[in-house]
């Protein structure tokens, strides 16, 4: 297990499979930006699936054990269960799970679960289709995603998590509806306060509904209570109904953040490592400079002399007891 200088674990690893979406949230990829000639990146620069496998494999290594598939839109990636497979394959992955905006979840849903995937969340900012169809800048309705929460939910993939992003004035009138469609289902909606990610989606304070705001909001008509966290550094805090029918979250990074606790690292579709998801940079896993770095400090701190010290660190003077690299493994 590995601690950064805070003493923070590194337990989760969050993997965009692609910078692609088939949806043009204002808040994350303004259409007027991420139009017909926005490039994005090209398929040379982009992880292949065992190279994702192989920076999993040394994360889990490392104390991970929560991988989640992000993107972009994950499920634009082609032969995605193929890549849940060689992530279920590494020991100690417990916890694989993916975020879509499930737009094409219903035709995929089996073969992810059959891959071995094992847990999903649902981003659905709303379900009155107009404000949908805004939210997601596409002019999609709801449909399509509801149908995806089902067919998941039906290949056992159920409880799903449903992701709802708040902004005033565009969707907390609805916000209310759509808990009440999933109380009493085994479905838990989470509300998420607009966060300031990105550069492009002009975000300002005064759009943001605080988590104190949303929950008196529910509460009014549905009534909760607090909830203790399934984990510790659980992003979402919990709330459950007091008729016993289910529970909410609430995820405040902005009025309540939670990087105290926070276990999270990034991959992204090039291959980069971000500590924070608002990074300035990343660290280039593929990058020949940054591997260049690495065996630069390996060798900055080399004190190899063995065949001198065979005698002082052996009291025969025979060979040393400690295992030492095969020959046949690195070369004579
Ligand atoms: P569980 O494993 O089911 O508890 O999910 P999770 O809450 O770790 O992950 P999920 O992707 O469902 O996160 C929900 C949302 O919370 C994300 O889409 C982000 O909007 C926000 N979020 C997640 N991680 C972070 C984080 O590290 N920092 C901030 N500021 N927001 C985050
Ligand atoms: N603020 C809050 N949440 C956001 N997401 C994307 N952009 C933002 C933002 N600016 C959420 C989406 C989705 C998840 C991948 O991240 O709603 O659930
Ligand atoms: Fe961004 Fe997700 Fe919306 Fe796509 S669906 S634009 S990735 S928030
Ligand atoms: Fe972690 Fe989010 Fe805080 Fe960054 S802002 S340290 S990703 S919780």
């Amino acid at each position: 297990m590995i601690s950064d200088l805070f003493g923070r674990p590194l337990r989760d690893l969050r993997i965009s499979v692609t910078d692609r979406c088939n949806f043009r949230c204002p808040y994350c990829m303004p259409a007027e930006i991420f139009g017909e000639a926005y490039q994005f990146l090209p398929k040379a620069e982009i992880l292949t699936f065992e190279e994702i496998a192989r920076l999993s494999r040394l994360f889990v290594e490392l104390g991970v054990n929560k991988l989640r598939i992000t993107g972009g839109e994950p499920l634009l990636r082609v032969d995605l269960p193929d890549l849940v497979q060689q992530l279920a394959e590494i020991p100690g992955a417990d916890d694989i799970t993916l975020t879509t905006n499930a737009y094409l979840l219903a035709q995929q849903a089996q073969p992810l679960k059959d891959a071995g995937l094992h847990r999903i969340t649902v981003s659905l900012d709303s379900l009155d289709d107009e404000v949908f169809k805004q939210m997601n800048g596409r002019g999609f309705g709801t449909r399509r995603v509801l149908d995806g929460i089902r067919r998941a939910a039906d290949c056992g993939l159920a409880p799903i998590k449903i992701n709802a992003v708040v902004q005033k004035g565009v969707n907390d009138h609805t916000i209310v509806e759509l808990a009440r469609h999933f109380k009493g289902t085994e479905h838990i909606v989470r509300f998420i306060e607009y966060m300031d990610v990105g550069n492009r989606n002009g975000w300002k304070l005064d759009e943001v509904v605080s988590a104190a705001e949303i929950v008196a909001m529910i509460d009014a008509e549905l009534p909760i209570e607090p909830a203790e966290a399934n984990y510790v550094g659980e992003v979402a805090r919990r709330w459950r109904y007091r008729d016993g029918e289910g529970e909410i979250g609430v995820i405040a990074s902005v009025t309540q953040p939670f990087c105290v606790d926070c276990t999270r690292a990034r991959l992204s579709t090039d291959g980069r490592l971000y500590t924070c998801l608002f990074a300035s940079d990343g660290v280039d896993l593929r990058d020949d400079d940054e591997l260049r770095g690495i065996i630069t400090k390996v060798w900055s701190i080399r004190r190899d002399r063995y065949s001198e010290e065979r005698a002082e660190i052996t009291e025969t003077g025979g060979a040393s007891p400690r295992p030492k690299v095969e020959m046949y493994q690195i070369g004579g």
